[in-house]
């Protein structure tokens, strides 16, 4: 792999195994470095993608992208993102084990475009019909509906995900997406109510407010002023130069309609964002008395129609909070805080379970409803939010960075612990590498009792006095001993100066991040008062009457509190993931500005250190590349051997030694295990698969003809596609029974018992074309095509040709056109006539021998407007005793003239000239021949020119003469005036001699030239 992958990519080294200095971290980003400035922005580490975020369109993304990669080996194509998704693609329907793909990196550094890229992948390259079309749609449009409501501008990213996202994608037996489900995690609601300066909102909001047409925000009560909106004002930045709110307003519009909404419904969710934006306007008056009530009505008007509410019990609701006293209910008024956040808990609630609804909607659009055919598979993409380390870290980024903590165990579980524990199962002598385990702090915030999360708990349910600073005190009690929990009071004088003494420090794998504690238990309990819960039950509102149920009015039982249910999704998510096979992208932000080319070292190298990348290329180094089962290995590569093939009667161990033995492999190649082979290298185990695909090769014919009946579009590469997927599922291993019986019967006609392995072989052929196409016009190789093949092979093969030359000719310039015009020409009159034409092929014609001052003045000047199109200097031999004169011959739109310094000696119009001569030896010399009664003339003329294909093919060209060139053998007559002749004797001799002889004919000795071969054409 080593050479193969640097020859094809030469700027640093696609995968960071192949470092030299792999340990070192700064070789490790100046080879991230190099690459990014190359626009190069992925590279591997093993099997895992590191991705930096190009902050511009790359040309990497196209269809003939997605083809390249294609059923195409892991390392037999440059790094990609869809490679990575090919992979997982091949691996669940070879292996028929689910597959997952984690996606990580800190905020902006391009998770969701990267998971959006994946699903447009298998969108594009999935097999797919009228149902799956729908399925794909659906997925694909889930996008801008789920981010219209999730995502918001934030400082990091104009289109940062607020909420986290699992998307299981699911395929059928033959391999077409047939179903999808979604689970989102941990939407940061409270930024409905609140947003930091220079953030925004969701989207969604000022999608509506900008789109939305007049009617629509009519009957809403809206404004087209986000301004009017006390939500949309607090980060005072509605408008942002890369978000057109306006066009993805209609984009979401039209994602709501494939999905399969109603228009009812669509109508019952904007009443409902148009109902938070309200909302935020409700104006809270009452200072004086201490009790909240509401000064105007206008928004509780426009409240109960949106809401389907009674506008009286709302108002109530919204400055009254019910208690329960001796059993008996009483409304106690609220004061002016209580009241706004009784009414953002309101708000919250409202738009946090819409998007949770909004999400259950979807997956009831994407389920699988077949249920006839359960056995599906399935990719998981997940796209989550990443380590977040601000200025002020609150209960939302406690989760976030717990989440990552989560996360980043289950990459230290599966990747680097699993595989020092497999080789020690194996028994092979393992290196041991450092790396860090995060269990303890994971442990930290979850642990049952004695963990964080349990302890925030106990304050929020407690009776008494709980707060925000109780609960620090409660932690420095209970984990203030832990190594990685520090708080102001608990630290050293350093580490006091930057701290608050409402914070605690918690020390991640990534970091340190200080927590404030205010906020932690009203966020935990994310409580909305009993009424508001009463009043919202009651709602007309359709999508409202489901996220509010009644019977949560009715169930004693407290709900558990935010952070306990995020544990748990987080703790189904882990299962969900264990039970996956995994492959990772890890995303790098390489700036904060969001800008293109810009690499910020100093972040980067924060990145890499806490998405743990040195670690895992640590491991990869150390350890082997791949390992296969002894039986699945034998299995598939005993055919390479005499002595496996076709059955190994002994060990498996021993058959495996024989069969690497007899590959040639290197001892520090490979280690056999207990059960298994471990193999160093990838370039062994690709060595390994070229021979198999040989052997199989060899094997094969197939008498399919589907490719004639195809039309003849000009893309072969997804011709050759398009076959595969009629074809043979490349995915389905080899089937030995089945393919030595169908190698029996490989001569007879299609039957149960070859067609398999008549398509394997069609398959193999179509794959290595696939792989194989000629580079370009003059690559003439072409895979030899089974015997059955031959003719659609022929067919492919002009259509590639007919492709090429199209794509050359759509490219070329003007003048190259014209000067290829020439050239064909020139070959339709010299080629294998005259024994000088090879060489002049390589060498491109000019515009003219001889310019402007080498022309004397005068004959310019008596040229007058006629215009010079090729002026070459010439030798002319006088009609009598060939004496030899340097003359020039100048070819205008009509007429060739000789000239002699400053003269024009003779002017010959096209229309007089009868023809031309030339030998057909190397010599320049040719004869222009004139009409011999014409007085004017003195007769033909012999000239002889250093360029004479070049000459000679301009004068066919200005006189239009390519059929009056005549290439002579032995000897040329021509007319000296006045019905005398005169003879040129041409012979081919050692060199150029040209003298009269005694005979009175003019003698040409012509050289013979040295002929290097066969002369395609000159080099394009
Ligand atoms: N492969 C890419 N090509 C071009 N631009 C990209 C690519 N990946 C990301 N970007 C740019 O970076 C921006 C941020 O990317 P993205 O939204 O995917 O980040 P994220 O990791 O999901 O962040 P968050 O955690 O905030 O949701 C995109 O809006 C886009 O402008
Ligand atoms: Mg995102």
């Amino acid at each position: 792999m080593e050479s193969a992958l640097t020859a094809r990519d030469r700027v640093g080294v696609q995968d960071f195994v192949l470092l030299e200095n792999h340990t070192s971290e700064a070789a490790f980003i100046e080879n991230l470095r190099k690459r990014f400035k190359e626009n190069l922005i992925y590279t591997y580490i093993g099997s895992v993608l590191v991705s930096v975020n190009p902050y511009k369109d790359l040309e990497i993304y196209t269809k003939n992208h997605m083809e390249r990669y294609r059923g195409v080996n892991f390392y037999e194509v440059s790094p990609h993102l869809y490679a990575v998704s090919d992979n997982s693609y091949r691996s669940m329907r070879t292996e028929r084990k689910d597959q997952c793909i984690l996606i990580s990196g800190e905020s902006g550094a391009g998770k969701t475009e990267a998971s959006k890229k994946i699903l447009q992948y298998y969108a594009v390259t999935c097999p797919a019909s009228e149902h799956v079309q729908t399925i794909k749609d659906r997925l694909l449009q889930s996008n801008p509906v789920l981010e219209a409501f999730g995502n918001a501008k934030t400082l990091r990213n104009d289109n940062s995900s607020r909420f986290g996202k699992y998307m299981d994608i699911q395929f059928d037996f033959k391999g077409a997406p047939v179903g999808g489900h979604i689970i989102n995690y941990l939407l940061e609601k409270s930024r409905v109510v609140h947003q930091n300066h220079g953030e925004r909102n969701f989207h969604i909001f000022y999608q509506l407010i900008e789109g939305g047409e007049e009617d629509l925000l009519r009957r809403l009560g809206l404004e087209r002023n986000p301004q009017q909106y006390q939500y949309l004002v607090k980060g005072n930045c509605p408008k942002v130069s890369s978000i057109n709110d306006r066009s993805d307003w209609k984009v979401v519009r039209k994602a709501l309609t494939v999905i399969g909404f109603s228009e009812d419904e669509v109508e019952e969710l904007l009443n409902i964002i148009a109902s938070v934006l309200h909302l935020g306007n409700v104006q809270y008056g009452g200072e004086d008395s201490g009790n909240a009530c509401i000064t105007s009505d206008t928004q509780i008007k426009y409240l109960a129609r949106l809401l389907g509410v009674n506008g009286t019990v709302l108002t109530e609701a919204l400055t009254h909070k019910k208690i329960i006293a001796k059993g008996e209910e009483l409304m106690s008024p609220l004061n002016l805080e209580q009241a706004s956040s009784a009414r953002d808990a309101l708000s919250k609630a409202v738009y946090g379970r819409t998007f949770t609804w909004l999400v259950n909607k979807i997956n009831a659009s994407l389920a699988y409803t077949d249920d006839s055919y359960k056995n599906w598979s399935v990719i998981g993409l997940l796209d989550i939010y990443g380590f977040e380390v601000f200025q002020n870290n609150s209960f939302e980024q406690f989760c976030i960075n717990y989440c990552n903590e989560k996360l980043q165990q289950l990459f230290i579980e599966l990747t680097l612990k699993s595989e020092q524990e497999e080789y020690e199962a194996e028994g092979i002598t393992w290196e041991p590498v450092q790396y860090f385990n995060n269990k303890i702090i994971c442990d930290l915030v979850e642990e049952k009792f004695k963990g964080i999360i349990s302890i925030l708990d106990e304050e929020c349910l407690r009776p008494g006095d709980a707060s925000d600073i109780t609960f620090l005190e409660k932690l420095e009690d209970t984990v203030g001993g832990h190594p990685h929990f520090v708080t102001h009071k608990l630290a050293d004088g350093k580490t006091r100066k930057v701290m608050g003494r409402d914070e605690f420090r918690l020390l991640h794998y990534a970091g340190e991040v200080n927590y404030n504690v205010n906020g932690f238990l009203d966020k935990n309990n994310d409580l909305l008062f009993r009424n508001l819960k009463e009043v919202m039950c009651m709602s007309e509102n359709k999508i409202l009457n489901q996220c509010f149920d009644r019977e949560e009015l009715t169930d004693k039982k407290r709900p558990d509190t935010a952070a306990t249910q995020f544990k748990a999704s987080l703790a189904k998510l882990m299962e969900i993931l264990m039970s996956k096979e995994p492959s990772y992208i890890r995303c790098i932000k390489p700036n904060d500005s969001k800008q293109a080319g810009r690499f910020d070292e100093v972040l980067i190298r924060h990145q890499v250190k806490y998405l743990g990348l040195m670690e895992n290329l640590r491991v990869r180094r150390a350890g082997f590349a791949y390992r296969r089962r002894y039986e699945v290995f034998l299995q598939r590569y005993k055919s390479l051997c005499p002595d496996t093939w076709p059955n190994w009667r002994g060990k498996l161990a021993d058959g495996v030694a024989t069969l690497v033995k007899h590959l040639g492999y290197k001892p520090e190649e490979y280690k056999l295990g207990r059960s298994k082979i471990f193999i160093r290298f990838p370039k062994t185990l690709f060595a390994t698969e070229d021979a198999l695909e040989t052997r199989k090769h060899s094997l094969g014919e197939s008498p399919q003809h589907v490719l004639l009946s195809l039309p003849s579009p000009l893309n072969l590469s997804h011709i050759v596609t398009i076959c595969l997927s009629h074809t043979f599922h490349s995915d389905t291993p080899l089937q030995p029974p089945r393919f030595i019986k169908g190698f029996i019967y490989r001569h007879q006609e299609r039957c149960p018992e070859n067609e398999y392995f008549l398509d394997y072989v069609r398959y193999s052929f179509l794959m290595k074309l696939r792989r194989n196409l000629p580079k370009n016009v003059l690559d003439k190789s072409w895979p030899t095509p089974p015997a059955a093949l031959t003719e659609a092979s022929e067919h492919l093969r002009k259509m590639c040709m007919q492709n090429m030359v199209w794509t050359y000719c759509k490219r070329i310039s003007p003048e190259w056109k014209h000067q290829m015009e020439q050239k064909m020409i020139a070959s339709e009159i010299f080629k294998d006539k005259k024994d000088n034409y090879p060489q002049s092929v390589p060498k491109l014609f000019v515009s003219t021998r001889l310019n402007g001052e080498e022309i004397n003045p005068k004959v310019l000047q008596a040229l007058g407007t006629e215009k010079m199109k090729y002026a070459v200097p010439v030798t002319k031999y006088d009609r009598k005793g060939y004496k030899a004169r340097p003359r020039q011959l100048l070819l205008t739109a009509n007429c060739a003239i000789i000239v002699e310094e400053a003269k024009l000696k003779q002017r010959i119009d096209y229309k007089a000239l009868k023809g031309v001569s030339v030998s057909s030896l190397s010599d320049g010399l040719f004869v222009l021949h004139v009409p011999s009664d014409d007085n004017k003339q003195k007769g033909d003329v012999v000239l002889q020119s250093d360029h004479v294909i070049e000459t000679l093919t301009k004068v066919a060209i200005c006189a239009d003469k390519i059929n009056n060139i005549n290439i002579n053998q032995g000897s040329i007559t021509f007319t000296v005036g006045q019905g005398k002749e005169g003879i040129i004797d041409f012979t081919p001799g050692s060199e150029l001699l040209v003298a009269k002889a005694k005979n009175g004919h003019l003698s040409v000795v012509s050289p013979t030239l040295f002929c290097p071969g066969t002369w395609e054409g000159f080099h394009m």
